[in-house]
């Protein structure tokens, strides 16, 4: 798809059209990765962070916020329900903590690979090469790092660097698929100062990189931020992405014409903005992955990377039932087994570098 043609989708307003527009993701969806629906049983294991985003409610200086990490055990069990759930998938995601020691995690990721059949997917934030290559050689199967906006100079404003490290994250990306990761990335959407150019941007970059994995969802003002401070005062400036319901299933929509077989999900924030059927309507416009909450109840609300998150008063035992009865009602299909990326078995004999647009 042409640039240009991706920058009048993302400024459609016109419902008719945009209808041909899910429409056209729904085919794509359907003839290139089928009806079935995977899902990924999300472990928020610890919300300890080193890094200061001005978006995010884990950052460190958020003192109130009371900091935990799972035990082993603790994480363990939660891989033995979400076997019992009949998810084909664990996802272990946390803050940003250089002090987690990579052994632990390796540790961690053994022990549930193997006493369970689980595909495993970290999303821990940026690290050395050295403890990826760790968790990959202990079993872990993909790895989640969005680069949240192409614009270099934006990302530098919202992502203040750690002392001894510049991020790069397009360069985390390659070493990641390098060590033979799945690998997975995105964006968030409306991020203030993020223009349509930006984001048709993101949206070439997702189809250069050929990710495996895309997850985007729209930003939500945090006030305990300085972006949540910052924007609740005066006019957006000109060309901004607002981040809307509707801007994300033009993503999500956008991300499947140009990554036809990647895995896409329905992710919590988009449910945030419309829990009674965003998560369905993202499936419907391109996405053929959910992620239920598997977080341990007492633990959910200290994940808060952002305000009224969806499920956060649920049980780890709600989410999982409620995802099938959603999934059941539009016609789809629950997936079974690991749910791998048919992009990743189709890439698996080309060349792993990707050139940036
Ligand atoms: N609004 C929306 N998404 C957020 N994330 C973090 N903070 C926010 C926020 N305030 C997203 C980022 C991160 C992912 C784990 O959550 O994209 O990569
Ligand atoms: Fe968590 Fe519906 S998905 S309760």
């Amino acid at each position: 798809m042409e640039r240009e043609e991706i920058l009048s989708w993302l400024r459609e307003s016109d419902t008719d059209r945009l209808d041909a527009l899910w429409r056209r993701a729904d085919d794509t969806r359907r003839s290139c990765v089928g009806d079935a629906v995977h899902l990924r049983g999300l472990v928020e294991f610890a919300n300890r962070c080193a890094r200061s985003c001005a978006y995010c409610g884990l950052r460190a200086d958020h003192h109130e916020l009371p900091r935990y990490r799972m035990t082993p055990e603790e994480i363990l069990r939660c891989a033995d329900q979400i076997v019992d759930s009949g998810c084909g998938t664990i996802v272990l995601q946390s803050g940003e903590d250089p002090s987690l020691p990579a052994e632990w995690l390796a540790d961690v990721v053994g022990r549930i690979k193997s006493r369970t059949p689980l595909a495993v997917t970290l999303s821990v934030g940026e690290r050395d090469e050295r403890d990826w290559a760790m968790w990959r050689q202990a079993g872990a199967d993909r790895y989640l790092l969005r680069f949240e906006t192409s614009n270099r100079a934006l990302f530098d404003r919202i992502h203040p660097p750690l002392p001894d490290r510049r991020s790069d994250r397009l360069a985390d990306l390659r070493t990641l698929r390098r060590l033979n990761y799945e690998v997975g990335s995105g964006v968030m959407i409306g991020i203030p100062g993020q223009t349509y150019e930006d984001l048709a941007n993101d949206i070439e970059i997702f189809a250069a990189m050929s990710l495996d994995m895309i997850g985007v969802g729209p930003f939500i003002a945090h006030p305990r931020t300085p972006l949540g401070r910052a924007g609740s005062a005066g006019d957006p400036p000109a060309g901004q992405v607002p981040p809307t319901e509707e801007m994300t299933y033009k993503v999500i929509a956008l991300a499947r014409l140009v990554c036809p077989r990647a895995n896409i999900p329905s992710t919590t924030a988009l449910a945030t903005l419309n829990r009674q059927t965003g998560r369905e309507l993202g499936l419907m416009r391109g996405a053929n992955v959910v992620m239920p909450n598997l977080t341990p109840t007492r633990y959910r609300q200290w994940y808060e990377i952002y305000p009224n998150k969806a499920c956060v008063t649920e049980s780890p035992g709600d989410c999982v039932p409620c995802m099938r009865s959603r999934i059941q009602a539009i016609d789809r299909r629950v997936g079974v087994g690991h749910g791998n990326s048919r992009n990743r078995s189709a890439r698996a004999s080309q060349p792993i570098e990707f050139q940036e647009p």
